[in-house]
């Protein structure tokens, strides 16, 4: 592990991805049919900035609903985790609901984001350590998909928390969304706690309009995956010859995110073409939403369980807290 001192007490562990690892993936999407693309990619610099802009679309509920959430329950949740925590989060993004969270706990310990944008994830912890003297900064410049060794706090921590806001769950289909939660339950430990915010089902025009604002930054987001990939491994992708289109698929329950060809054309990575046809998408994003049972079917094939939860007044969203089940436990205990 790579581990650079950035500025104390920021202590950064590289593990980002290089272009190599970024080609296979996208070779072995655009091979697939329907083709697809990998969404992690979205956050570079400007990704990342978009985004920021798409939490403050008026059609974009979910980052408001969810900060709303977070500070009307702040005290349940601080009383559910207990004192002198490390909380661990998922893709960090800005950070604003990771600061009220921080501010909510009691004496939390340490705070180790794991984010794939290097740039966003040096931003904000060098912003959290000057608000949060006594929170060890630990951050670790990583895809959260894969398994990561926690750095050690200096203070002992009293368990972990992972705090995976954003419906990012959502993101994963079943299969990869079970794996990220069954390492999760690894990351957190027996006596962890996972605090995941999760989109729930509803009247599809207000998830639809979320996903296509009419000021367009969504569509913007989501071509600027074509620039990056030009820029970084140097795919010949015609921008404007692509177009942002997404729908919720009710039987599936999740938006579907789909760059759509809008004439016929080849695309050049690594040596290799590819063929699209008029009209042709290619897959680039899933966006699910919940249902109680649903989302607790999903934990529970990964090992957790639902200990509680909250939801906004509309129950548009929610925040759910899940803790590893406990081993089985074969003699029977009396009462
Ligand atoms: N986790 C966010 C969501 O699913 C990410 C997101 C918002 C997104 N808008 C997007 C991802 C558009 C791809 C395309 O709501």
């Amino acid at each position: 592990m790579n581990q650079v001192l950035e500025r104390a007490p920021v202590v950064l562990t590289d593990l980002r991805p290089t272009a190599a690892d970024i080609t296979g993936e996208v070779l072995a999407g655009l091979a697939a049919t329907p083709k697809t693309l990998p969404s992690k990619y979205f956050y570079d610099a400007r990704g990342s900035a978009l985004f920021e802009q798409i939490t403050q679309q008026p059609e974009y509920y979910l980052t408001r609903v969810e900060t709303r959430l977070l500070d009307a329950r702040m005290a349940d949740i601080a009383a559910e985790v207990g004192a002198q925590a490390h909380v661990v989060e998922y893709g960090s993004g800005s950070g604003l609901k990771t600061e009220r969270l921080l501010r909510g706990l009691q004496d939390p310990v340490a705070y180790t984001p794991i984010e794939i944008s290097r740039a966003t994830l040096l931003a904000m912890a060098g912003r959290l350590a000057l608000r949060f003297p006594r929170v060890q900064m630990l951050p670790v410049c990583a895809d959260f998909t894969q398994p990561v060794a926690l750095p050690a706090p200096d203070r002992r921590a009293h368990g972990v928390v992972v705090f995976f806001p954003g419906s990012t769950l959502g993101n994963f289909d079943e299969d990869e969304a079970i794996a990220l939660l069954s390492a999760m339950r690894e990351t957190m430990g027996a006596d962890g706690r996972a605090l995941i915010g999760i989109d729930l089902d509803k009247d599809s025009d207000v998830i639809e309009a979320a996903y296509n604002d009419v000021a367009g930054v969504t569509a913007a987001f989501t071509l600027n995956l074509l620039v990056r990939l030009n820029r970084e491994i140097g795919s010949d992708f015609d921008v404007g010859a692509f177009r942002h289109h997404a729908v919720y698929v009710r039987e599936r329950g999740r938006i579907e995110t789909s760059l759509v060809s809008q004439r016929a054309q080849d695309v050049h990575v690594a040596g290799r073409v590819f063929h699209f046809a008029a009209g042709e998408a290619m897959l680039v994003e899933y966006s699910h939403k919940y249902t109680d049972t649903g989302f607790a079917a999903l934990a529970a094939a990964a090992g957790l369980q639902v200990v509680t939860g909250w939801n906004d007044e509309r129950d548009w969203l929610g925040l759910r807290l899940l803790e590893p089940v406990p081993p089985h436990d074969p003699t029977p205990r009396r009462r």
